[in-house]
Parts: C-alpha cells; structure tokens; sequence
C-alpha cells in the first residue's frame, strides 16, 4: 500500500492522519516544524516514523499531504526536491494548486482537498473530520486517491476549479468564521445585563442549535423566524432604537443584515411588499 506522510501535523494534519489510519491507510511519516508534535502524531498512528526534514519525510512517502499553516505551503513547495510520480496535496481552502507549481515542475501530481469544517483543536478535529464536505481540486491520478479519502471518512465531496476558489473561501469564511463573529456580538451585548458572556453562550445554545435545525429540515426560505419574517416594522424599530441608545456601533452592522434579510422574508411569503418597503426604508437610513 502507498506510504503516505505528513509535512506540518497540527489540527487538520492530525485529523486527516489518525482518521484514516483508521480506515487503513498506511499513514508512514510525520514531520512538523515542532518536534513535540511530530512525535504526539506519531504515538497517535501505529507505524508512523518521525522526519527531521521535510525532505527526509517526502523522499520516503509516496503521497504528501502539505498540511502547514497556509503561509508555509509554498514555502515547502519550493525547498523539497520531489519525485516524479509522486502525489502532493494540500488542504487549504483560499490556496488553489498553484502553490503547488513547484512539486508540479517535478513530474508530481497535485491537488488540494479542503475539508468543510471547522477545526479549533485537536480534539474537536477528530470529531468533526468524518462526514464533512470536502472539496476537491484535482485532476486524475490525484483525484481518485482524494475520493477514496472522503469516502473512508463518510464525507462527500464537490469539485471547484483554481478561479473559484478565493469566491469559496470567501463563502465558507462567512458561513462559518463570520457567524462566530455573529454569536460573539450578540453574547457580548448582555454584559449590559451584568452576565457574562460565557453564562450568555449558555443561555443561546438552545437557539443556536434550534436554527441549525431549522435551516436543515426546514431549508431556506422557510426557515427564517422573527420580526423581519412577520413584517413587525415597530419590533425593530425598537431594536434601532435600543442599539443607538446602548451599542451604537453595532447599528450599521445591524442594519445592512437587516436590508439582506427582508428578500428572505418575502421569498417566505409571510413579509408583505408593503411592508418589505418600510423596513428597507427604515434599515436604509
Ligand atoms: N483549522 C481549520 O479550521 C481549517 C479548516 C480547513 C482547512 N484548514 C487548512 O488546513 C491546513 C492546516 O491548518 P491547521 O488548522 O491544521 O494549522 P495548525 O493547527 O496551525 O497546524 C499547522 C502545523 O504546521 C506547522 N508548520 C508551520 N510551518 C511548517 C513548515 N515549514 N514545516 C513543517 N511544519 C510547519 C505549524 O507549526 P507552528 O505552529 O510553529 O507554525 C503547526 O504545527 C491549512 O492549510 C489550513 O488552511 C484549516
């Protein structure tokens, strides 16, 4: 079986590696610029051996994936001689195989496979790597190794090309780390309630779960609730109101997700024309 090995092993390296060593892929080396985390992958992964150098690693595996912080992927690229044949990745998600170009001069075949997750430690990305959406950029040998990853991992996967990748990124950015912004926001307003924010995430996990729900099973545009959906144009008046008084700084946020979310409300059919024209004029000044 292909020797597959690791350059840079922190959130993703290791849960892409101990996943699919799972699954039975023979995951044969670690190298991270961290000595430390080179050697908890490799006590992680039976028959894994740890590389001093990138080039050490790269001159033994068959299949490298570049799982650096993104910054480092080129760097990587450009010092290691590759082998001709060889299979190189990468898993960032802005990056197209570009940043590959120079394993590509080589002779190596590239791709890049960016899983659709979020990965905040190490923990959590073990739990959240299998089933996860992964998109593929890659053409053929590379494509089919990357497919039979994401079907040993219980995902899907979808195909993007080099000139969309930054438009996705983008995509994901605000599906996921904006919306994080979003609960931060929100939690943080209630210090003006004297609690803290932590006991405030508490207090909105049932709602943060009950709209994940309700955006799964129900789908967009039946999903959105609240005053944008019934056409109460005096609720967020008040809500204006409150916000200018207590936070202004969050009133042009407010009021541009506002303006984005009235065209949600009448795809519903529950917000009226009439009343879609007075919320656009009162979010829009
Ligand atoms: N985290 C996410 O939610 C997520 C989601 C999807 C895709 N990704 C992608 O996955 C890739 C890895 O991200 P991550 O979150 O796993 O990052 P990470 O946890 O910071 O792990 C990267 C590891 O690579 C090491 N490293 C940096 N430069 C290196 C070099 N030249 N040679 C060897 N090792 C090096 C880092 O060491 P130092 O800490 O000393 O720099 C670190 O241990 C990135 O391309 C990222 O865009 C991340």
């Amino acid at each position: 079986m292909d020797k597959i090995g690791f350059i840079g092993v922190g959130k993703v390296g290791t849960a892409f590696g101990v996943r699919l060593a799972e699954k039975g892929f023979r995951i044969a080396g670690a190298m991270d610029i961290l000595p430390q985390e080179s050697a908890r992958f490799a006590a992680s992964v039976d028959g894994c051996r740890v590389y001093e150098t990138a080039q050490a690693l790269a001159d033994e595996m068959d299949f490298v994936f570049i799982t650096t912080t993104d910054d480092a992927i080129g760097e990587v690229a450009t010092e290691v001689r590759w082998t001709s044949g060889q299979m190189v990745v990468h898993c960032s998600g802005a990056n197209s195989t570009a940043v590959l170009a120079p394993a590509r001069d080589r002779g190596s075949y590239v791709g890049c496979i960016h899983p659709c997750n979020s990965f905040a430690s190490i923990e959590q990305s073990l739990e959240n790597l299998p089933g996860s959406t992964f998109t593929l950029e890659a053409e053929e040998p590379v494509l089919g190794e990357l497919k039979r990853f994401v079907t040993a991992l219980n995902g899907s996967w979808m195909k993007l090309c080099e000139e969309d990748k930054a438009l996705y990124h983008a995509s994901v950015c605000i599906a996921c780390n904006y919306f994080y912004t979003l609960v931060h926001l929100a939690t943080d307003l209630w210090r003006h309630f004297d609690i803290s924010q932590s006991d405030a995430v508490d207090a909105f996990m049932p709602i943060l779960r009950g709209t994940l729900n309700n955006i799964e099973h129900v789908g967009y545009p039946g999903c959105l609730t609240g005053p944008i959906a019934r056409g109460d144009v005096t609720t967020i008046r008040k809500h204006v109101e409150a916000l200018t008084e207590r936070e202004p700084r969050l009133v042009p946020l407010y009021k541009a997700l506002g303006l984005e979310t009235i065209p949600i409300g009448v795809a519903k059919g529950t917000l009226s024309r009439e009343k879609a024209a007075e919320l656009k004029a009162l979010l829009a000044g």
